[in-house]
């Protein structure tokens, strides 16, 4: 018989967590006014809101720690994260940042101006967020392939070359750089292809265009290029991260993603004048230019968790935990963006929750009936989290309406996952019950979806 796969890790210290009954959840939930974010931690049972931050940290990470240098300038641990950077993707120029905002922050404060075009495939809600902020425009010129959650396509998350080399022959004076997410949160964690990159990059040197990625999940997407691409089996995850970061001119890093860490982030790039235009923006926001919001001891389990993260092990038995939650649906016929991503399920709540209109939001709904369930907390990445269109104030109804179900790094067990799959069933169970949403009561003007106040209708 084949040995099964297992966990390339064993536990050294738990958490509890707790159940709660039905009703006490209904209490909790209209108490934080339909909005999971509004949720406290005790009230929810397996939290899948996000991967960003949650993840827990190796041993060797912790044992990083204690290595930290707070020194306010000059710091040894800075560094380190600078040198590990440079290792791995060839960057000459590291500014640290709290998070992978900061980062967009400082390095737009430099790049983007108002009136600007900024294509890229599906930005994630604060990259669009600081683009459009600026006044200037995010371009979605993802491949229309992720818009069909059932077409099983192996690099769903690519950008369209033939949407970009349009953006660029039309507004070629209004670009000031192309941005490609890496692997592309918003249409579900998928892939980008290297050959896309390369695609990418050959365009933006016609018009004379720089690349940055948005690389929160860098490592998930050389993972997925080592196993679904021609010609990079035999290659190490550092090899196709080298190679990766070869065709881009600089990057945006939330390192509370894919460097397993709870806080922090980075700008990197191999050129000087970026380095030379964001830096006084580091300072004003962030802090001094070793350490920009970081203590030392974060930019030390930083620099640990890339260079653990960038191991095909670890990355496996990540990805395998993520499909594992994707076979159990399969069995049930929930609906989801196929193939599985990198760090969630994104299930398709117009295909689940056909009964409810779009007005009222079905990816919102299927949120809280999970909730409802058993208390497990996963998050709208649908027509909330669009936003309104910036000039005719619309919701903004053409894209997925998904629940995400995000798995942190190293936290749950496949039992956990289990417990999802069957929540999520009993839902589907009785989805034809389920008639109506949820409708706005109080919403801000940008980012509503941290924020928003709904009542049930
Ligand atoms: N880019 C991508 C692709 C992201 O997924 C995120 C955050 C950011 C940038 C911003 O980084 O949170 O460190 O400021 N995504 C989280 C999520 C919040 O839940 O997907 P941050």
């Amino acid at each position: 018989m084949e040995i099964p796969f297992a966990e390339s890790w064993k536990i050294k210290m738990v958490e509890p967590i707790r159940k709660s009954t039905r009703e006490e959840r209904e209490q909790w939930i209209k108490e934080a006014h339909y909005n999971v974010f509004q949720l406290k931690s005790e009230q929810v049972y397996i939290d899948l809101i996000t991967d960003s931050g949650t993840n827990a940290m190796s041993d060797r990470q912790w044992a990083a720690m204690m290595m930290g240098d707070e020194s306010y300038a000059g710091a040894r641990s800075f560094f380190r994260l600078k040198d590990t950077i440079k290792q791995l993707t060839g960057f000459d120029y590291v500014i640290p940042t709290h998070q992978g905002r900061a980062a967009e922050n400082v390095l737009f404060s430099y790049l983007v101006k108002e009136g600007d075009i900024v294509p890229g495939n599906s930005h994630f809600d604060t990259t669009k967020g600081h683009i459009e902020g600026r006044k200037a425009t995010a371009l979605d010129c993802t491949v229309d392939e992720a818009k069909d959650t059932q077409l099983e396509v192996p690099f769903k998350g690519n950008v369209d070359p033939a949407k970009l080399e349009k953006a660029l022959a039309e507004h070629a004076n209004k670009i000031p750089f192309i941005i490609v997410t890496i692997t592309n949160n918003t249409a579900g964690g998928q892939p980008v292809s290297m050959q896309n990159l390369r695609e990418v990059r050959a365009i933006a040197d016609k018009y004379n265009k720089p690349v940055v990625f948005d690389s929160a999940r860098f490592a998930e997407n050389a993972y997925f290029i080592k196993t679904r691409e021609e010609g990079y089996k035999d290659k190490t995850i550092k090899e196709i991260v080298k190679e990766m970061f070869s065709l881009a001119d600089g990057m945006t890093m939330s390192a509370k993603k894919d460097a397993v860490v709870n806080m922090g982030g980075f700008i990197a790039t191999r050129r000087q004048d970026w380095y030379d235009g964001a830096k006084g923006y580091c300072v004003q926001f962030e802090g001094y230019l070793t350490y920009g919001g970081m203590n030392g001891r974060d930019m030390e389990a930083l620099a640990t968790g890339l260079d653990e993260n960038t191991e095909f092990d670890n990355l496996e038995t990540r990805i395998k935990q993520v499909e594992y939650l994707a076979k159990r649906l399969d069995e049930f016929g929930i609906p989801y963006q196929r193939p599985a991503g990198g760090h969630a399920i994104f299930v398709d709540a117009d295909k689940v929750l056909t009964n409810v209109p779009k007005e009222e939001f079905p990816a919102q709904t299927l949120t809280i009936e999970l909730y409802l369930e058993a208390g497990i907390r996963g998050c709208e990445i649908g027509y909330i989290l669009a936003d309104r269109d910036p000039v005719t104030r619309e919701n903004r109804f053409n894209g997925l309406d998904l629940l995400r179900l995000a798995i942190p790094r190293r936290v749950y067990t496949n039992n956990h996952m289990d417990v999802i799959a069957v929540a999520l069933k009993n839902v589907y169970d009785r989805r034809n019950e389920i008639n109506h949403g949820v409708r706005i009561k109080w919403e801000a003007p940008l980012m509503r979806h941290f924020t928003v106040q709904l009542e049930r209708i």
